[in-house]
């Protein structure tokens, strides 16, 4: 008896577990879409003006986010104060100057120091608009500041631009076990507790409202041509911030897949309960309610843009990245976009079908590319992205 369970145990247990995991990659075994409506109230209102989107839908939108996917962004705090250091060679004297900012933020008798590095270019005034870029990788090795591969520093820089980024894990490690390590544990310890309370992404999302705190102030610099910037888990990241602070005049996700730019429901690639088994720490506690069960979840990603609208959002795909679904990206901007267009009047409908494309699809406030390749931030994105800044900043 004890060697069938046990063989039972061996043989069909994993392939039980298995059959779970497996990401899909077939798009006939997608299951048919039940998307809700960004136009209809939860009251059943069919919201057609601005002021009913800014007053009524918009809200329950954020609040459903807030509540089921990200977790709350805490936006009260006593004090902040920025402080200038030099730690680090600069890596292009030539034709940058470096700002090595030590940024504090106090709430209730404690404090928080992030770091960010900022250049900005060099023999001119300003003011310069601005791009930041939030980076997930730990702070490099030997005082290493710029990973060109992934931030073009130079590039941005020759095209007028002032541009900074910090290490995600200077405000909340990347790690399941460790991230409220930060301004978590901190400064919002009593949100430790909470189903919808503050987890890495809002964190990482805080760290850069507080880098726009400096801008804002800062004499070089043009805050409101403001461009935020995240890869993957920070394009997630990235989104979720720009709902939060309207500060951000452009929001650009490069391959945000599963809980940033892709539909949920499609169920394609990396799924709800793939993404928080293993990254625990990312969203919200209820969003754990939606692990295996999309269907039931009373929103989905094409509603995110509208957050953000009419600023503008830019998304884009690689052909390789299959787990972030680029089909799910591109249904998520191009359904999304519906509220540029038809609350704000832009010039952003998305005639083509995915499988249609054969280019960048460049809008008024909202764009779209895909490249061939793997998974990664490459300059050919930043490139096609940049066309798109050079026409809506
Ligand atoms: C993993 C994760 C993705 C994430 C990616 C990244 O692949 O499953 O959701 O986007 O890491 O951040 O590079």
């Amino acid at each position: 008896m004890k060697t069938i369970l046990n063989l039972f145990v061996a043989l069909f247990i994993p392939l039980i577990a298995m059959s779970q995991t497996q990401p899909n990659y077939d798009e006939s075994k997608v299951p048919a879409l039940h998307l809700p409506d960004p136009f209809v109230s939860e009251k059943g209102k069919q919201i057609r003006s601005v002021e009913d989107w800014e007053k009524v839908r918009r809200p329950e939108i954020f609040r459903l986010f807030e509540s089921e996917v990200y977790g709350q962004l805490p936006k009260d705090f006593d004090a902040i104060s920025f402080e200038v250091v030099k730690e680090n060679a600069n890596p292009f004297p030539e034709a940058a100057d470096l700002e090595e900012v030590n940024i504090t933020v106090s709430r209730n008798g404690k404090s928080h120091t992030l770091r960010i590095n900022f250049f900005l270019p060099k023999f001119q005034k300003g003011p310069f608009p601005v791009i930041l870029l939030i980076n997930y990788l730990p702070t490099y090795p030997d005082g290493k500041l710029v990973d060109e591969a992934f931030w073009p520093v130079r590039e941005l820089i020759q095209r007028g631009f002032a541009t900074a980024s910090f290490h995600a894990e200077t405000v909340a490690p990347d790690d399941a076990k460790t991230f409220q390590n930060g301004i978590i544990s901190t400064l919002y310890p009593e949100q430790i507790e909470k189903k919808d309370g503050l987890k890495a992404f809002g964190a990482w999302g805080w760290a850069a409202m507080r880098a726009m705190d400096y801008f804002e102030q800062h004499p070089r610099i043009d805050a409101k041509r403001s461009v935020l910037v995240g890869h993957s888990r920070t394009g997630k990241t990235a989104l979720w911030t720009s709902a939060n602070d309207p500060r951000w005049a452009i929001t650009y996700a490069n391959e945000s897949g599963c809980g940033g730019a892709a539909l949920s429901k499609r169920k394609y690639g990396e799924t709800v309960e793939a993404i928080n088994n293993r990254f625990p720490h990312w969203f919200a506690d209820n969003f754990r309610k939606y692990n295996g069960k999309e269907e039931t979840l009373p929103l989905d990603q094409h509603l995110l843009p509208g957050l953000i609208a009419p600023r503008a959002v830019y998304y884009s795909s690689a052909r390789g990245d299959q787990w972030a679904d680029p089909k799910g990206e591109y249904l998520g901007i191009q359904l999304g976009s519906r509220i540029a267009a038809e609350i704000y009047g832009k010039k952003a409908v998305f005639e083509k079908s995915f499988e249609e494309l054969n280019g960048p699809v460049h809008h008024e406030s909202v764009g779209y590319h895909i490249r061939e390749g793997k998974h990664d931030l490459t300059w050919e994105d930043w490139r096609i992205f940049l066309e798109f800044v050079s026409n809506n900043l």
